[in-house]
């Protein structure tokens, strides 16, 4: 069998984003970000489908350009199936059925949380089976036993709000600008984590709750700018480096836990948080502590993208898991 050469597009928040993967190996991954959302302070659904719609073609062509791939070489063309914004999603799916029709190659129907794990099979060093996955993004918050490539269940996940929701909503109480989790991160690097104290909610087994954390830091501004109106500028730094270190250490609590009961030391984190600096350090402290072996993805491969979506098709392409002409989005996937 030729090397199987796979176009694989990601629409399902507002990234537009299309890869080539060819024999597993991810040649061209190009990623058009929506600077549409900027001044409404977070993702206008409408407008993300109709960014996907202009950006869809330009960013294909640029993908197999880069790739320098011909569509006539394509064994396949796979789409992010879900979990997503259904207007979004509808994008990549549409286009992904037309030019699979047009082209008389099978379909591949991809879960994008799936994929953001996958996303560590793209560079080396890859994670040993079985290994825990904390996969953290804007929507997610999830603990899984990865078994194989596409055998994975969900140990624990947030009851709430998702952690990426939590950096974001704090980002926006301070005033900083969208996309607020990268603002929040840079702004921590800067403070000092212990400067104050936030209390999280504390749920059993490997389940998180982020939505208490938001109302903590509400009042907590909310009483510190009565006393001093300028008390969110001058401690900015601080506020922030005090956020994260709660959210990064109640993250890791039940990573820790999990590790413990079921005996694994491979650990991996993924998803858009998982470029959060604060994490990717204590991710590695932890495993000097703990004996760890640690897979923190390249930058590239953290935040939505189509190469991991081009990853996890290659390994459905060799299991001959294929979708038809009926396949629709599924905003809910589950895993
Ligand atoms: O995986 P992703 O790109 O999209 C979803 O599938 O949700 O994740 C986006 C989330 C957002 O909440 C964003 O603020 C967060 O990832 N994020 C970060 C950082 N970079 C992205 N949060 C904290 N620190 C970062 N450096
Ligand atoms: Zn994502």
């Amino acid at each position: 069998m030729t090397e199987p050469t796979i176009l694989a597009i990601e629409s399902s928040c507002d990234e537009t984003s299309a890869a080539v993967i060819r024999g597993g190996k991810v040649l061209s991954n190009i990623i058009a970000t929506q600077a549409v959302h900027e001044k409404y302070g977070g993702v206008v659904p409408e407008l993300a489908s109709r960014a996907h719609q202009q950006n869809i073609i330009p960013v294909v062509t640029e993908a197999l350009n880069t790739a320098n791939v011909t569509k006539n070489e394509l064994s396949a063309v796979a789409f992010t199936r879900g979990p997503g914004l259904l207007g979004a999603l509808l994008v990549g799916c549409s286009f992904a059925k037309s030019f699979a029709l047009g082209l008389n190659i099978p379909l591949i129907d991809v879960n994008h949380m799936q994929a953001h794990i996958l996303a560590h099979f793209i560079e080396d060093p890859k994670p040993n089976f079985p290994f825990l996955c904390l996969t953290v993004s804007g929507g997610h918050t999830q603990i899984v036993l990865v078994k194989d490539h596409l055998d994975m269940e969900i140990i624990g996940q947030t009851t709430d709000d998702a952690v990426g929701e939590a950096f974001d909503k704090t980002a926006k109480m301070l005033g900083l600008p969208y996309p607020g989790g990268p603002m929040l991160d840079k702004a921590a690097a800067q403070g000092n984590p212990k400067a104050f104290e936030f209390p999280v909610g504390n749920m059993p087994g490997y389940d998180y709750s982020f939505s208490g954390i938001k109302t903590s830091v509400l009042y907590f501004l909310r009483d510190r700018t009565k006393e001093n109106p300028n008390f969110v500028q001058e401690n900015i730094n601080d506020i922030c480096a005090s956020v994260q270190h709660t959210l990064i250490k109640t993250l890791l609590k039940k990573v820790v836990q999990a590790t413990k009961d079921l005996g694994i030391k491979e650990v991996a984190i993924a998803g858009g948080v998982s470029a959060n600096s604060g994490l990717r350090a204590a991710l590695q402290d932890y495993a000097k502590k703990y004996n760890w072996n640690v897979y923190i993805p390249a930058f590239q491969y953290c935040t939505d993208n189509a190469g991991m979506i081009a990853m996890a098709a290659h390994y459905q392409y060799l299991k001959g898991d294929f979708a038809d002409q009926y396949a629709s989005p599924d905003p809910r996937m589950k895993l």
